[in-house]
């Protein structure tokens, strides 16, 4: 099936960053440093998320590393049923609104129904990974303070 791209309201600009779920951040912050050769960059805590992440820079790339602060969440659960692992994909988008409804309008399920805030600035909205080949999809936008 070929889709028309003409009428495409928005494009991905980039894989933003990889998501990873680890078990223990401060652990896998001192792994990851040895892997990528630089220190992470931050550190941030997502309250509404229940989680703690850390971010090192790869290029023109990030690597965030998820550590669940609560069993309960979706990256506590996600560690207890499949342990550590490649957790999401995050694309960079401009206009995430519209990202938000070309997706749904083309079958997309999406996780959240309004951007949300997530780390590093961003606002972001999650599509179900059974729609994305098994692969969580985050879009993210940047958020402009002005
Ligand atoms: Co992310």
């Amino acid at each position: 099936m070929y889709l028309n791209f003409q009428n495409r309201k928005y494009m991905f600009d980039k894989i933003e960053h990889i998501g990873i779920a680890v078990k223990d951040l401060e652990a896998a912050n001192e792994l990851y440093a040895k892997l990528l050769g630089a220190p992470h960059y931050k550190i941030e805590v997502v309250e509404s998320e229940s989680v703690r992440t850390s971010f090192f820079q790869v290029g023109p790339n990030k690597i965030e590393l998820l550590e669940s602060t609560n069993p309960d969440s979706a990256i506590g659960k996600f560690v207890a049923r499949k342990g550590e692992g490649m957790h999401h994909i995050a694309y960079a988008v401009e206009d995430i609104e519209a990202a938000m409804e070309q997706l749904k309008a083309d079958g997309f399920r999406l996780l959240n129904e309004k951007p949300k805030r997530g780390a590093d600035n961003k606002l972001v909205c999650f599509v179900h990974p059974k729609d994305c080949s098994g692969v969580l999809v985050e879009l993210c936008q940047e958020i402009c303070d002005s």
